[in-house]
């Protein structure tokens, strides 16, 4: 039985060992992280066609690997069919092995993946946007095979040039969120120069990328946090305006009395105010779903838009519909991104415009333990495990 040592790199391009390690959740043990996510010796996946094998060096940490553990709200169990679960959306690597039909790379190419999976044959795919394919998934989610192993396999269409003087774990940590609030930001909400962009969680996953697109597009990011040292970081990322949210009772917009609700959201739209210069922001980009979206529908301007992805706190939103409708607001929804937008993006990537920022590397081995930092939001911008690389 051969194996590959972890933070090693076959000399044979291409060669392979008869098992690799990766980490497993299975159904038995969905829970926490700690308790859901085992190192385990497992075969390698067989290739598709379309498909390419990636050795990993590196591999980003996300939410959703926190979802799949606990296998709430949705068991990833349901979403496919492997008797296990090998989660990671994020990871930057080596083409190791092409399926007959991917002509775009070749072994020995270095890397980063986008974790949008579509069936490349459909309508949607072929001329409306690959995220609106009947089959779409996101990869090391809603499809097994992801990228805490030392192999992982792809579609071809989900790689991108890895930046080439960038670390592994830098271009391993930026992947999911970066594009996921590229298409929030720029396709969805259509982002002006000059327009002011309220930011929840800009020092999280994607917090640190919203801020820095917002600068990018011209915008001003309006940065909400909830500590001194994650206002530091939005800071350093160029933040002016920053928010730290301790300094109001959600407590009250959640459960208290419809004044008391009122009163604190009035609270919290002129702390905006008064960095705005008076005025409301244009965008709220939102992914903190039941604690904030009701205030993120209040704050909001006239004509506003707030542009969700997610909703760390609950999915079951309340919030009072009369803002939306009398002010003409917009609600939209928006989810990863397709191949083109991850390729845009990292291109401003490669031109050194837009920064990965990863807080901490973990060994293979703290797998789990990162994940767990995660679920206790304890993490600040992104956290990645080191697979392959040295
Ligand atoms: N649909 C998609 O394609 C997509 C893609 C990426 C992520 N997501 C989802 O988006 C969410 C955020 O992802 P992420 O990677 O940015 O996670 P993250 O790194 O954990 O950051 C989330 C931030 O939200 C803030 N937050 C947490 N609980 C909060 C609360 N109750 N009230 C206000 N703020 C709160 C925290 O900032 P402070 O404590 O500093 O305020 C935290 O830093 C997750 O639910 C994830 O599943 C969806």
């Amino acid at each position: 039985m051969t194996r590959l040592e972890l933070g090693t790199v076959p000399e044979q391009v291409g060669w392979l060992p008869d098992t690799m390690q990766a980490v497993v959740i299975r159904k038995e043990r969905e829970g926490d992280p700690m308790q859901a996510m085992q190192i385990e010796d497992v075969s390698l996946p067989a290739l598709g066609a379309r498909e390419v094998l990636v050795l990993v060096m590196a591999a980003g940490v996300n939410y959703n690997g926190v979802w799949a553990a606990r296998g709430a709200p949705v068991s990833v169990f349901r979403m496919h069919k492997e008797p296990f679960h090998i989660a990671g959306s994020d990871m930057s690597g080596i083409v190791w092995a092409v399926g007959s039909e991917v002509t775009r790379w070749k072994p020995g190419d270095h890397v980063v993946a986008h974790c949008n999976q579509s069936c490349g044959e459909c309508p949607a795919c072929n001329g409306l946007d690959p995220m609106a394919c009947e089959q779409q998934k996101i990869w090391g989610y809603e499809s097994s095979w992801g990228s805490f192993a030392q192999f992982a396999k792809v579609q071809g269409q989900q790689l991108v040039p890895k930046p080439a003087d960038m670390s592994w774990e830098d271009a391993a940590s930026y992947g999911l969120t970066y594009f996921t609030a590229y298409r929030m930001l720029v396709t969805q909400a259509k982002i002006q120069a000059g327009e002011n962009i309220l930011v929840w969680g800009a020092a999280g996953g994607l917090g640190v990328f919203a801020g820095q697109l917002a600068q990018r597009y011209g915008a001003n990011p309006i940065a909400v946090v909830s500590s001194a040292e994650k206002e530091a970081l939005v800071r350093e990322l160029g933040a002016t305006m920053v928010i730290n949210r301790r300094g109001f009772d959600f407590g009250k917009i959640a459960g208290g009395t419809e004044a008391e609700k009122i009163a604190e959201q009035r609270k919290f739209g002129k702390a905006i105010r008064d960095l705005t210069g008076g005025k409301d922001p244009d965008v709220v980009f939102e992914h903190v779903g039941k604690d904030t979206f009701s205030t993120s529908v209040f704050v909001v301007k006239r004509f506003g838009k707030v542009v969700i992805c997610g909703a760390t706190s609950g999915f079951d939103l309340d919030f009072d519909v009369r803002y939306l409708w009398m002010r003409q607001k917009q609600i939209l929804g928006s989810h990863f991104a397709n191949a083109y937008e991850a390729n845009r993006a990292n291109d401003l990537i490669i031109a050194g415009k837009i920064r990965p920022v990863v807080d901490d590397v973990f060994s293979f081995e703290r797998t789990a333990e990162a994940h767990q930092l995660m679920a206790d939001n304890k993490h600040m911008g992104k956290m990645v495990i080191r697979v392959q690389a040295s």
